[in-house]
């Protein structure tokens, strides 16, 4: 049996798991530092890469003794080491390298991207590939021919902000807490989703997969304080069913986006599959509306639970993919906070 210990440190999450080369989890550990960033209304790099240093080492440990295995054991260490906050990638690698360092063990690079879609891969058990991949987390949001577990050609992203990030400067409008997807999720079950007319930003562009949510914030912030600047704490002057109205006429507005693109790269494509990742896709009422998109339409969905669409190092387990390939990394591997295209 293979085991192999993923780390993933690429956002505000720090996390470790065991996998084996049947799918298999001995033990995973995820270190949430919403709390830290809470107060900023978002991640703030500094302090995630400051909070990867304390907790790494910790969560490793522990996730060990979950597996009831011992460093020696392992067959090689995986590191999530592309996308991400520079910051807070070089923190995993560093340890990731020196425990291979240490125990003469084998590197191997994830990308965190490519990891979001093999949790559908993993969650569901079955060969998911190839597909349509759509990643909606608070970096990215972007679809992909996804050929094989590796290999996936770009078909399109966001404009400009990520869904996730979106979800959390609208919260923060809201006067809703951080992570703000949660939490919009939340007020929106007592909201109107019809009350605002909010933009449906490229939807009736049939000819570009690509997300634009910039404007949709700022629809959202000109309903709500006009075309002025926001006093200081007016946000914590709002009506709260104003607040529960906006949630959810925000909320449908990113997922109608969403399903739109997402249906239209299937009809686009000679797949008949779509797997879905990132944060985002931890959204109830998104997840109800492309499941009836796949009905509707006729195409597979794969959707992980909740825990396997946020970051996690279960999702790492795609190292197996390239154990069984001897792709292996020299210490030499560096990090690459941004999106090759
Ligand atoms: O994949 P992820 O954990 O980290 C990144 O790689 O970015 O995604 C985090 C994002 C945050 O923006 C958060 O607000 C959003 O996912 N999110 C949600 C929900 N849960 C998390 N967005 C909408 N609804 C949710 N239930
Ligand atoms: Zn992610």
């Amino acid at each position: 049996m293979i085991r192999i210990l993923t780390l993933e440190t690429t956002c505000d999450e720090t996390a470790a798991a065991v996998v084996t080369d049947k799918l298999e989890v001995l033990g995973a550990v995820v270190a949430s530092q919403a709390e830290l960033h809470l107060r900023f209304g978002g991640v703030v790099p500094e302090i995630a890469s400051r909070a990867h240093v304390e907790r790494i080492l910790p969560v490793i440990d522990q996730t060990l003794e979950k597996a009831n295995l011992k460093l020696s054991e392992l067959d090689a260490i995986a590191i999530a080491n592309r996308p991400g906050l520079a910051g807070s990638l070089l923190v995993g690698l560093m340890a990731a390298k020196t425990l291979c360092l240490v125990h003469d063990l084998p590197l191997i690079g994830v990308d965190h991207l490519q990891a979001h879609i093999y949790a559908c891969r993993i969650a569901s058990g079955q060969d998911v590939f190839p597909c349509i991949g759509l990643i909606v987390s608070g970096g990215h949001s972007n679809l992909y021919r996804c050929q094989s577990p590796l290999d996936f050609t770009p078909l399109g992203g966001t404009i400009d902000d990520a869904a996730g990030e979106a979800f959390d400067k609208v919260a923060s409008m809201l006067g809703l807490p951080y992570p703000g997807g949660p939490a919009i999720q939340k007020a929106a079950e007592q909201g109107d989703p019809t009350r605002y007319k909010l933009p449906r930003p490229l939807v009736n562009d049939k000819t570009r997969l690509e997300f634009s949510f910039s404007g949709l914030k700022t629809a959202v912030r000109y309903e709500l304080f006009g075309t002025g600047r926001p006093a200081m704490g007016q946000a914590a002057n709002l009506d709260s069913q104003v607040v529960a109205d906006m949630a959810a006429s925000f909320q449908q507005a990113v997922i109608d986006c969403l399903v739109n693109k997402a249906a239209l790269a299937i009809r686009q494509s000679d797949f008949s599959r779509l797997c879905v990742g990132g944060g985002v896709a931890a959204n109830t009422p998104f997840r109800n509306a492309i499941q009836r998109q796949a009905d509707n339409d006729g195409f597979e969905l794969f959707i992980p639970p909740l825990s396997l669409c946020t970051d996690n190092a279960v999702m790492g387990a795609i190292a197996i993919e390239r154990y069984r390939v001897s792709q292996f990394e020299s210490l030499d591997l560096d990090i690459s906070p941004g999106l090759v295209r």
